[in-house]
């Protein structure tokens, strides 16, 4: 069975992007490729580790592209020309429109860091949802790996974990938590589990892709 091949997107540190790189040269990532890792942030230091591990990479700017029209059409001719077939994002900090994500319908991944629906949408990103989470006192929290649609951390969740809070939390300290505790990993089984299906199904993938459960 040929392999999925997946590209990763992302903004900062990249360590969802190393678990995703760790699943694959662990082999658990059997059923897809990461061939490439996209920017859109030339500082990010998930670019190093992409280098490191010997994986193509791209910096797009909404800045450089002028508009979000442009950022949006340049990742797309960049997708296409790469043949890509399932989008990762992982720590990108970067709304993408309807226009753009139901061209890869049931094949753009997020992985946030709450259990949806709390703490999430627009304005809810990185250090934001853990400060927010503590703010409110939940007791519970955790990570959702979930399918990109228009709206913002409103598609199909694929995944879960909860994840305790602790009275001396820090945000710093609770996103730690959330992310050797879920994120790093639900992250690599959803993209297996993803890619999976994909590689399986081929073109009857749109229509025939079952539901993703997986007690985890
Ligand atoms: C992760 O906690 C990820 O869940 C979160 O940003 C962090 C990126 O870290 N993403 C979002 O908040 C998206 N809404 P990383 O660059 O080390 O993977």
């Amino acid at each position: 069975m040929l392999k999925t091949r997946i590209a990763v997107f992302v903004s900062g540190g990249g360590t969802n992007l190393q678990a995703l790189i760790n699943s694959q040269n662990s082999g658990m990532l059997s059923s897809g490729e990461i061939v490439l890792v996209v920017s859109n942030n030339k500082n990010a230091y998930a670019l190093t580790r992409a280098a490191e591990n010997n994986i193509p990479s791209v910096v797009v700017t909404k800045k450089e592209c002028g508009s979000m029209e442009a950022f949006e059409a340049k990742l797309l001719e960049i997708l296409e020309e790469n043949n890509i077939e399932l989008i990762v994002l992982a720590g990108f900090m970067s709304i993408l429109s309807g226009n753009f994500t139901s061209k890869y319908k049931k094949r753009i991944i997020n992985v946030h860091p709450s259990l949806i629906p709390s703490f999430c949408g627009k304005g809810y990103y990185g250090l934001k949802v853990h400060e927010e989470a503590l703010k409110y006192g939940v007791k519970l929290t955790g990570a959702t790996v979930h399918f990109v649609n228009e709206i913002p951390d409103g598609g199909e969740i694929i995944f879960q974990k909860s994840v305790g809070v602790r009275p001396d939390d820090t945000p710093e300290i609770l996103q730690e938590r959330v992310m050797r505790q879920a994120e790093w990993i639900l992250l690599p089984r959803a993209v297996q589990a993803v890619a999976n299906e994909i590689a399986r199904l081929g073109d009857e993938y749109e229509e025939k892709n079952s539901y993703f459960w997986e007690k985890i």
